[in-house]
């Protein structure tokens, strides 16, 4: 096996891990360089089709203030946001956007040159930065994956998958192994500074709007390695993914189209919002994906409508140029016609547990971006609070590594030599397994017994169909190849969420529990890790 070292890696390539990338040289000492590893092609990732916009407090809004900003986050979160990362992140989403401008990312702006600022549910005041009308991840990772290719002090891996950290039994870590999917080589990677940005899970779920590089690896990679995972079970749906028969990986319709009044309606043409919450359309997000999922089992239908014909046409076409696109494509004039819409799984509250460096309970390890759980998000994101918080941490860590000396390790570890000696094994012979037939139990069982209206008889179905699905995949640690490294996260990650599921007897922002409807008074955090096996609820 090829070995190497380097004073950082970091693992995903999406705005998370772009940004940190760029801090990091920017601003730390390096002796041994800076690696950047991504799955895919640099800059694959959910950051990429991200649509609404990304919350900025800005000092020149006079609109907006910190505090308002906190105020929504917090209530949005169902009382589970620690309002110390809320500040943090809050207070330092000026200089970031500051910054960002300067590595060449735009956002729009008016006539007179001022930046715009779109709403979003839930959100007091316009506060929502926008790119591109509705392509404000592909504005951004475009930038920013230019400035990294262009930077030769950055080096990258493409479709090299990370398959285990090296962490030794007084739980610091000290590396990782990696595998090219191209070539089918591993690579042990010595380093005393590994960041993860490996982004979400939607991917476990049969309908979502995350692509394909969305299974949770990061989640895994920690867990294995025995790090703090916390609020597991929090999963959220979004309301308005696009309905078209067929089609389980679902297009978004932005939550910034109801920003702008577009209703939603039942098959008549009926607004039915009013029913269920003061806000209505512009309701937190649980509420109005369970409002959408209520009315379709209650008409028996596979979706409701979004009614845009209310917003000015040419106001459509300007603002929300790609999903205009891909309506028409689809036979759909959104200035006309009605949009069919349903929920889809789409962001993951739950993470690795951090501080606001990035830090992680395992020394050398850090996570950023939607692979962590910083406390910002509580039980019920926030829209358009993701992208704020993976550049606000991805600078936030490039801080810290400042003060620190990043020294690769000199021997290798005696414990930390079993670990790779598994990937050396060229001895095992492992049989083909049909990983997307797999792959689609697995996305069944999450959508139809761990989704938005879950209860312990469901759980336990969920519990015991994943028992059965585990023992048609006989792999331990070695796989074949990048599809199956995916799967075996992908089973590992939703046993967590079913079982964080299942012990939070209570219903609480995206976890929604049929018997157990109450949230509550005493607000814990869930806390589970691989050494206890123990699920923890912590203040
Ligand atoms: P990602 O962008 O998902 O990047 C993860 C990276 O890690 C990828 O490059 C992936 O290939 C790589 N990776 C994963 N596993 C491995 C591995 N084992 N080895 C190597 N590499 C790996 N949020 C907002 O704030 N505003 C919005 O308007 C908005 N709209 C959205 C619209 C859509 C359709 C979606 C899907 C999400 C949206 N979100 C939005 C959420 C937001 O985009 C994401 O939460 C955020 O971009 C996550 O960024 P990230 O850098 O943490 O992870
Ligand atoms: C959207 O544009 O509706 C997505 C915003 C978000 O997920 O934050």
């Amino acid at each position: 096996m090829k070995y190497s070292k380097y004073s950082t890696v970091i693992i995903g390539s999406g705005v998370a891990g772009l940004y940190a990338a760029l801090k990091t040289e920017q601003q730390v000492e390096l002796p041994d360089g800076l690696l950047l590893i991504t799955k895919s092609k640099l800059g694959e990732s959910n950051s990429r089709y991200a649509q609404g916009g990304m919350v900025a407090v800005m000092k020149e809004n006079k609109a907006d203030s910190t505090a308002s900003h906190i105020s929504d986050t917090i209530k949005a979160g169902a009382g589970l946001s620690d309002f110390n990362a809320v500040k943090f992140i809050s207070e330092h989403s000026d200089a970031v956007v500051k910054d960002l401008l300067k590595f060449g990312v735009e956002f729009d702006r008016d006539e007179n040159n001022n930046l715009c600022f779109t709403r979003e549910a839930a959100h007091s005041v316009r506060r929502i930065l926008h790119s591109g009308g509705d392509a404000t991840g592909k504005m951004i990772e475009q930038a920013l994956c230019k400035k990294v290719a262009e930077n030769e002090n950055i080096e990258v891996y493409e479709e090299t998958v990370a398959v285990e950290l090296l962490v030794n039994s007084k739980s610091e870590c000290k590396g990782v192994v990696v595998f090219n999917d191209i070539t089918q080589e591993y690579e042990t990677i010595y380093s005393p500074c590994i960041i993860l940005a490996t982004g979400g899970i939607g991917q476990l779920y049969k309908y979502t709007t995350n692509p394909a590089g969305a299974t949770g690896d990061g989640l895994a990679l920690a867990y294995n390695a025995g790090a703090v995972m916390q609020d597991m079970e929090f999963v959220q749906f979004h309301p308005t993914a696009l309905a078209i028969d067929g089609e389980e990986n679902r297009f978004l319709i932005s939550e910034a189209v109801r920003g702008e009044g577009a209703k939603l309606v039942d098959a008549d043409g009926i607004e039915f919002m009013h029913k269920y919450h003061e806000k209505r359309e512009l309701a937190p997000r649980d509420i109005v994906t369970r409002a959408n999922f209520n009315e379709m089992l209650e008409h028996n239908m596979p979706n409701v409508y979004l009614n845009a014909t209310c917003i000015n046409s040419e106001m459509l076409a300007k603002r929300f140029p790609n999903i205009s696109k891909k309506c028409l494509e689809n036979g759909i004039d959104i200035a006309h016609d009605f949009i069919p819409v349903a929920p889809a799984a789409h962001y993951y509250m739950g993470g690795i547990k951090t501080d606001m460096k990035g830090a992680t309970s395992i020394k050398g390890l850090f996570a950023i971006g939607e692979v962590a759980s910083t406390g910002l998000h509580g039980g019920n994101r926030l829209a358009s609070n993701s992208l704020l918080e993976c550049v606000v941490c991805a600078y936030s860590v490039a801080e810290y590594l400042k003060s620190i000396e990043l020294k690769t390790p000199k021997q290798i570890d005696e414990e930390i030599k079993s670990i790779i000696d598994k990937y050396n094994d060229e001895d095992l012979i492992l049989d083909d397994i049909d990983v997307p037939a797999l792959k689609k139990k697995l996305q069944e069982i999450m959508w139809d017994y761990v989704g938005i209206l879950r209860s312990e008889k469901s759980l336990m179905t969920a519990v015991s169909k994943l028992e059965e699905l585990k023992s048609e995949f006989p792999r331990k640690a070695k796989c074949l190849n990048r599809d199956e490294y995916e799967f075996k996260n992908m089973l590992l990650v939703a046993g967590l969420i079913i079982n964080c599921a299942l012990k939070r007897k209570e219903s609480r922002g995206a976890h929604y529990r049929l018997d157990y409807l109450n949230t509550d008074e005493e607000c814990v955090h869930s806390c589970l890790t691989k050494k206890d096996g123990e699920l923890d609820f912590v203040k």
